[in-house]
């Protein structure tokens, strides 16, 4: 028996997503970010099918790349957070990972590896404010990094407004990493999707791109018919009803019909991970058509307004999220980003690979 909420995984939108982004990148070589199981999309498997065409990968922590590792993947692996403890640093060391540091005490975990590290990332906050060293640590760190031996040294930072090339922020980092970070080592890596896509300046070496990846639109973006959604969220119909004008459907009678109204039924809720703020009007594709999404989000269920269609039948095709809509615009109706949605789906739904 196979639930009729699931999620296909479509890994050959991934390749078409991985040749437009090493176009957006030029020389750079590229790193899949494949943290929080690759966006939702199942880290071991979207890594096992791109480990060939990526230059490496990157997770968040440290647990995250043991399962890659644990998945047969012998790329490099960029641990984003760098080790939280000396265990984790020295398992860096063993499996080797290129943890990224970014605080005083990872530095002195490095000095008493047994093993010293082959490559570190050394993080400098150039203006977000979350991790990293302030530029004028650097050249300490980099001589504390060479006294434990580490031979190969990448500098980086991260974007926070990247999307927005000319906002002040983006262009204060953007100075900020020229003329104090770039330099410091032979290798530096600035650029995450929305810096790929908008071909932020800046000396780098290495991409770390993510949501495009997956197809997840980028604000303003050059190419954004070049990114194809690779994951789609669906189910069927489970119910039909007519509802009076006047009458409320669902939790806290929240819709009410304007008029004589049709109502569908689809057996996804937030449990899935279908967010709970959706607002009435979010769309929702029901046998091929846009209809609106009519009532609050249940545990289980939703609720869509399929009056102007002229025959819904319970097991009629009904897409959440994919081509169309795009998760981006269910995001927007519920007060959240495309990133949260694709991470966020619960284990009970199926997930399906397909190569189209
Ligand atoms: C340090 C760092 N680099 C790169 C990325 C990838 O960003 P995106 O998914 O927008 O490409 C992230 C994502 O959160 C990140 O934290």
């Amino acid at each position: 028996m196979s639930r009729s909420t699931s999620i296909e995984i479509n890994l050959s939108a991934i390749d078409a997503n991985l040749r437009s982004l090493k176009k957006s990148a030029g020389s750079q070589k590229l790193i899949a970010v494949v943290k929080a199981n690759a966006y939702g999309h199942g880290a071991a498997r979207v890594a096992t099918h791109i480990e060939d065409t990526v230059d490496a990968f990157a997770v968040a922590f440290t647990e995250e790349a043991v399962e890659l590792r644990e998945s047969g993947i012998a790329a490099p692996v960029l641990v984003l957070e760098g080790p939280h403890t000396p265990s984790e640093l020295s398992l860096s060391s063993k499996l080797d990972l290129w943890p990224v540091l970014h605080q005083a005490e990872q530095l002195e975990w490095c000095t008493k590896l047994d093993n010293p590290l082959k490559h570190a990332w050394i993080k400098v906050d150039t203006g977000m404010h979350r991790l990293g060293f302030p530029p004028s640590q650097l050249a300490d760190v980099k001589q504390c990094l060479g006294e434990a031996q580490i031979q190969n040294m990448t500098i980086m930072s991260h974007l926070a407004s990247a999307e927005s090339p000319e906002s002040d922020i983006t262009q204060g980092q953007i100075r900020q990493w020229n003329s104090h970070c770039a330099d410091l080592c032979d290798t530096a890596s600035l650029h995450n999707s929305a810096a790929t896509r908008h071909g932020i300046t800046g000396r780098s070496h290495w991409v770390r791109v993510g949501y495009a990846l997956y197809g997840g639109r980028i604000g303003n973006d050059p190419l954004d018919s070049e990114l194809l959604p690779a994951m789609q969220l669906s189910s069927r119909v489970l119910a039909v009803r007519h509802v009076k004008r006047g009458e409320a459907v669902g939790y806290g009678a929240r819709w009410v019909a304007e008029k004589d109204s049709k109502i569908a039924t689809i057996p996804v809720g937030y449990g899935d991970g279908y967010p709970w703020a959706a607002a009435d009007g979010t769309p929702v594709v029901v046998s091929g058509q846009v209809v609106p999404l009519a009532g609050r989000v249940s545990m289980d269920m939703i609720t869509v307004d399929v009056t102007d269609i002229d025959t819904v039948e319970p097991g009629a095709p009904v897409v959440l999220w994919g081509d169309a809509p795009r998760v981006d615009e269910v995001a927007a109706h519920s007060g959240t980003i495309g990133y949260e949605l694709m991470t966020r789906l619960t284990g009970r739904v199926p997930k399906h690979y397909v190569s189209s």
